[in-house]
């Protein structure tokens, strides 16, 4: 039997907390040697774009595929999301596919997951710091959700060139997190925050990376190919730069590889892998001074960490359609 589970299922098992402890086993495993992740496959059909991102995780038992199309004509053409997800789970004793499930919600929540869990070893300690948030779409909710739980906030500065998005962050996620959220009218109003975090759909870097100030810590999150980026020159330049993998990051991370080939940082100039934080091979944060940065490109693992835990907690829960396929 094959258990199928919608979007509202995912919904209604799966926690930013939980999320982030699964997270957090998998980046462990990636960093013990536990893990295999092949690096995301790409098919480009006439339209659109398809990636398969697989992953298996030993001591976890999760072995899983994500199937991600990005069809830009899908709104106007089909009326039909831009990005479309979901994701197999297999029984790694048997190979059987045992569950289905969608992955919209999954990925925004692993993503987030991911963020906190780095906010978790980078971040200053201090309760009642400042999130500020670049773009107000999908990923930036689920950003803000993780860095609540990572850190006790006491208000949020949220900028996006729109401002119907804007709006609706606000209206929805004020009262999920029952916190204080702001609409800021610039980029530079978010250099007040301690906390920052890019989850936009911007190609260009977002803020002056003079601007930021000492002590601040960045989840960059956005931009995933070698010519776009989020981050400037001089971010970072100033920042103590942990990724989410090495190979990913020199493969795909224009923040990272734009000021690699011209010359103004060195391969060395990434100090850790997320993992090696987890694991204590690298320290986090050291002081209160410091500038951190954490880039996200976005994992297999986290993605099978996380279907395993929701397809446990909908097995106990007695949701879903089984199948027989
Ligand atoms: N790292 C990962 O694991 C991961 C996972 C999923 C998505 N992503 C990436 O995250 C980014 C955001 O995805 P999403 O699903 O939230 O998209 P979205 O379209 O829902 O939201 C993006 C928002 O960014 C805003 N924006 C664009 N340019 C801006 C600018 N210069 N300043 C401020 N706001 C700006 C847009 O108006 C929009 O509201 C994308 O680049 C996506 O590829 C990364």
């Amino acid at each position: 039997m094959t258990l199928i589970l919608k979007r509202s299922d995912v919904e209604s098992v799966l926690t930013m907390k939980d999320c982030m402890a699964a997270v957090e086993q998998a980046f462990r495993e990636l960093s013990e040697g536990t893990a295999i992740l092949p690096l995301r496959t790409a098919i480009s059909p006439p339209d659109g774009l398809s990636l398969y991102m697989p992953a298996y995780l030993k001591q976890m038992g999760a072995l899983a595929c994500k199937v991600v199309t990005v069809y830009k004509n899908n709104p106007s053409k089909y009326n039909m999301p831009t990005t479309i997800g979901k994701v197999l789970l297999q029984d790694p004793a048997t190979g059987n596919v045992i569950c289905i499930m969608d992955g919209g919600y999954l990925t925004a929540v692993r993503t987030g997951a991911a963020s906190g869990v780095a906010t978790q070893y980078l971040a200053r300690r201090q309760e009642g710091q400042v999130a500020g948030i670049f773009g107000a779409g999908v990923q930036a909710k689920m950003q803000l959700w993780a860095l609540s739980e990572a850190r006790k906030l006491s208000k949020a500065l949220v900028y996006d060139v729109s401002e119907e998005a804007l709006k609706k962050f606000i209206a929805e996620m004020g009262p999920k997190l029952n916190l204080d959220i702001i609409p800021a009218s610039s980029a530079v109003e978010l250099m007040k925050a301690d906390i920052l975090v890019t989850a936009t759909s911007s190609a260009n870097p977002l803020f002056d990376g003079n601007a930021v100030r000492e002590g601040t810590h960045i989840n960059g999150i956005g931009s995933h190919s070698p010519n776009a980026r989020e981050l400037d020159t001089a971010i970072v330049k100033r920042s103590k730069f942990v990724g989410d993998s090495y190979e990913a990051s020199f493969k795909e991370a224009g923040d990272f590889m734009i000021p690699l080939t011209t010359g103004e940082i060195q391969k060395e100039h990434f100090y850790a892998e997320l993992g090696e934080l987890i694991t204590g091979k690298k320290a986090g944060r050291v002081n209160d001074r410091e500038i951190t940065l954490f880039k996200s490109n976005g994992l297999a693992i986290q993605d099978a960490a996380t279907a395993k835990l929701v397809y446990e907690k909908a097995l106990a829960a007695g949701i879903g359609q089984n199948l027989e396929i």
